[in-house]
């Protein structure tokens, strides 16, 4: 019986020295976060300096964004937000954290941590560092010039055509009200598919989601988790779930379509005005998984977040009816039928230009801030020295949303984008829903074209109303960087013209 009732206690004390060693770890850490900690002198929240866990709970709850503008307007435009993270709320930070450096200054790298989780994770243009990514974006540059835009056209209008003439078969068939979420979404990913890969999802045609769509929500929540894990430090439970749990299998999913997809573009050759094209002439240049990588990122930035942007001015629209009539007249007087709509037509209606813009105000595709970090020595942002190494960013749905910035933020204007008086104290520069600097969104303008166009040709073809099932559909919506956006139910008339 001896040696049974000496080892239970053994056993006992070495966990309960186990669990104390482990508390006053996070007990020190948490005291030196707080009194020693080169970022002691900004304000936060207690326990927002003292450890990452707060941050992280609401940044799985798909709150965060929203979370953060409430600790601005509590502790003002610099806010510690974790223990070695600072949120900034200023449009002059848009230009020290993000814009492009002189005098050999360096630029504020990207914080990795905060966009791949896991370093087995591939890089693409998104991640790599300064003179890969020079590389990446002089080959995707032709892609996006003026001159492909106007090759790309056909292709573009065509699936918009085809956009329409869906809805108008749907709601003949008398399938009203139609969920424009799944339509927006439908078009934005044939286009994108059709630019980045050589053909589409064929989601319009067939009025589904293509299987690799569908894994989409699911990779932006999949992931959304592994950058909490990634943020508490649960590094290990990351590795597991990615190995053993078949956790991350959306993201596998992902890679495997576009590895088939890409094989069938590369068999076209390079002569085709798409994004792949500039990749395809320096293909000996790039392994196939950088390939991969790169068509992979550029359907996910240029299919959710267009389609995101549509549906947010829809709803918008649709809940201000006086903007909605404004829009409507200003497209139909502009145009006598359809086929005078274009890419570039489209380029004269100011009024839904200044729609589009208040709409990713309100309802930015990207809510939370692209994370970067303090270079090496430091670096300057508004004024204060951040140690190299912080992590620092500029939150889109709080400076959007900033009451000192904007007149009545929570109201949707489109007048402020018009020079209108009353909006005269308005910070139009606070907004940069497509970043600013070196690495912003190559894709800006062909998101603003085709918004511009599919916004149009809504208009022009149909009366639009909400559905009182949709009346709240901004309302709780979670943010996982990207908008979780539930079905947006709207009522279209066919107008004849
Ligand atoms: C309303 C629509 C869009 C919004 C709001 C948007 C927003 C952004 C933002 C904020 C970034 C910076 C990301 C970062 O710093 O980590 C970015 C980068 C990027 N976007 Fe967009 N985007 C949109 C549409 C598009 C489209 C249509 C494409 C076309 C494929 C595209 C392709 C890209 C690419 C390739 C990058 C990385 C650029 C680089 O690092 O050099 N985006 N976008």
């Amino acid at each position: 019986m001896a040696p049974v009732t000496i080892g239970i206690p053994a056993t006992t004390n070495l966990i309960l020295i186990a669990i104390a060693l482990g508390v006053a770890y996070n007990i020190g850490y948490a005291l030196y976060n707080l009194f020693l900690h080169p970022l002691r002198k900004f304000p936060g929240p207690i326990s927002y300096r003292m450890s990452n866990a707060p941050r992280a709970y609401y940044n799985w709850r798909g709150g965060l964004s929203f979370h953060v503008a409430d600790l601005h307007a509590k502790y003002g435009n610099v806010v510690r937000i974790g223990p070695d993270t600072l949120a900034f709320l200023s449009p002059e930070a848009w230009k020290d954290i993000y814009g492009h450096k002189a005098h050999g200054k360096p630029e504020f790298p990207k914080h990795q941590a905060g966009y791949r989780p896991l370093e087995s994770m591939p890089k693409t243009i998104i991640h790599v560092d300064r003179e890969e990514h020079a590389f990446l974006r002089r080959q995707l540059a032709h892609g996006f010039s003026e001159r492909s835009m106007r090759g790309q056209e056909p292709i573009i209008g065509a699936y918009v055509d085809k956009l329409i003439e869906r809805l108008r078969e749907n709601v003949v068939a008398g399938k009203n009200p139609l969920n424009m979420r799944e339509w927006l979404n439908w078009a934005t990913f044939d286009i994108i598919g059709d630019l980045a890969l050589g053909s589409s999802f064929a989601c319009l045609e067939n009025s589904n989601y293509h299987p690799w769509v569908s894994v989409i929500t699911g990779f932006i929540v999949q992931t959304n988790f592994m950058i909490t894990l990634r943020m508490i430090g649960a590094t290990r439970l990351l590795k597991f779930l990615a190995k053993y749990a078949g956790g991350m299998s959306k993201r596998e999913e992902h890679t495997k379509f576009t590895k088939e997809k890409l094989k069938q573009r590369m068999e076209l050759g390079a002569e085709r005005p798409d994004f792949i094209e500039g990749f395809l002439r320096n293909k000996e240049q790039m392994s196939f998984g950088t390939l991969v990588g790169n068509a992979s990122t550029l359907i996910l930035a240029g299919s959710e977040t267009t389609a995101t942007l549509l549906c947010g001015a829809v709803y918008l629209l649709t809940t201000n009816p006086e903007c909605l009539e404004k829009v409507t007249q200003e497209v139909r007087s502009s145009f006598r039928e359809d086929s005078e709509i274009t890419l570039l037509s489209v380029g004269n209606l100011r009024y839904m230009l200044a729609c589009l813009n208040e709409a990713l105000r309100m309802y930015p595709p990207v809510t939370a801030a692209m994370p970067r970090q303090a270079p090496k020595g430091g670096g300057t942002v508004l004024g204060h020295l951040i140690p190299e190494g912080t992590q620092v960013g500029v939150w889109q749905w709080p400076i959007n949303h900033a009451p000192e910035l904007w007149t009545d933020p929570k109201g949707f204007h489109p007048e402020r984008f018009l020079g209108d008086p009353r909006f005269a104290n308005d910070r139009l520069d606070a907004m940069q829903p497509f970043s600013t600097g070196p690495r912003n969104c190559i894709g800006k303008n062909l998101a603003y074209a085709e918004m511009r166009l599919i916004l149009a040709k809504i208009v022009f073809n149909f009366d639009l109303r909400l559905a009182d099932e949709s009346r709240n559909w901004l309302k709780n919506q979670k943010a996982f960087n990207v908008w979780l956006k539930p079905a947006l139910l709207v009522h279209l008339t066919p107008v004849q013209h």
